[in-house]
Formats: structure tokens, C-alpha cells, sequence
């Protein structure tokens, strides 16, 4: 790949200084293992929440791949974020059976409470806002999951409720 190429794809990434230190035990868990850049990816991801550029650049470092690869495989899968996220991440079901129960209004509800729409972050950063299919819990439709814990049978109230009550209690300190 030529640099101008390499150049364009770290663009895709927010240049953001992150703890690398952080990374080393991943590395360590999967040394010597080729073909293991995706897992390495996705527990990166669960590190920061998404994907910078430093942290690419240190993979590509440590692993003895070239940096491009790794940015080809960090932008070609859907799963890698490559932005910031909030400090919690709001996953809104959209599967069939939350949406015959009423997913729309709920993420309307949302969206409308964080002032932000799916895809977005919070202006504060205390909130991102995703949609994904079935979250495996369909007799509570319809479902939320907020940083891995499932709200169920929500209504567009309960679900505002749920926000208000996350920015209450970050107030209070009471959320670390
Ligand atoms: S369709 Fe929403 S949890 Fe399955």
C-alpha cells in the first residue's frame, strides 16, 4: 500500500492519547498467534470503547503487522467502532419482536430525552446511541442494553426514566 494510502485509512481514526499499557496484557494473551488481529481488535475495543489510532499503531508495532493491515481490518468490520463513545453505551433493539412491541417509540423517546440520534454521542459524552438486531432477550421485548445490563418491556416513559434516573444518580456521584 503506498503512504499517501496508509496516510487516507488514519484519517478513519480519532488521534486520541490513550493509556498503551493497557494493551500489553492483550498482546501478551495472544502472542505468536497469527490470524489473531480481529480478536486482539475487539478486546482493544472493550479497553476504550472504540479504536485509536495510537492503539492501532502500537498493535501494528508490537504484532510485527503492517499498520495499513491493521486499519484495513479496523474500517472493514462493522463491529469496530472508530469514533469515541459515552460512558454508557445505549444498544437499542430492533429485532422483530421488539419492534412489533413498540422498539420505534422507545428509541424515539431516547434519542428525543438525549437530544441526539442513533449513532450519536451525548455532547457531554455521557451517552452513546446504537441500534442492533435481536439482543437475545426477545421475551422482554421491547429491550435495551445499557453497558451489558437488559432493560425489558420498556415504554417510551420508563425508558426516559431510565436515562434520567443514570444522569441523577452521576450527579449524586453516586455512579463511578
Ligand atoms: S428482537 Fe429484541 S431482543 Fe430479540
Amino acid at each position: 500500500m503506498c503512504d499517501g494510502c496508509e496516510k487516507k485509512l488514519e484519517n478513519s481514526f480519532e488521534d486520541k492519547t490513550v493509556d498503551l499499557g493497557m494493551l500489553d496484557p492483550i498482546l501478551d494473551e495472544f502472542k505468536g498467534q497469527t490470524g489473531s488481529v480481529i480478536s486482539i481488535l475487539q478486546k482493544t475495543q472493550d479497553v476504550y470503547g472504540f479504536l485509536p489510532l495510537d492503539a492501532l499503531k502500537y498493535i501494528a508495532d508490537k504484532t510485527g503487522n503492517k499498520r495499513a493491515k491493521i486499519y484495513g481490518i479496523a474500517t472493514f468490520y462493522a463491529q469496530f467502532r472508530l469514533d469515541p463513545v459515552g460512558k454508557y453505551v445505549i444498544l437499542q433493539c430492533q429485532g422483530t419482536a421488539c419492534h412489533v412491541n413498540g422498539s420505534k417509540e422507545v428509541s424515539y423517546a431516547i434519542c428525543d430525552e438525549l437530544n441526539i440520534n442513533p449513532g450519536g454521542t451525548t455532547e457531554d459524552n455521557m451517552f452513546t446511541v446504537e441500534d442492533v438486531a435481536c439482543l437475545g432477550c426477545c421475551s422482554l421485548a421491547p429491550v435495551i442494553m445499557i453497558n451489558g445490563e437488559a432493560y425489558g418491556k420498556l415504554t417510551p416513559d420508563s425508558a426516559r426514566k431510565i436515562i434520567k434516573d443514570i444522569y441523577n444518580k452521576e450527579k449524586e456521584g453516586a455512579v463511578s
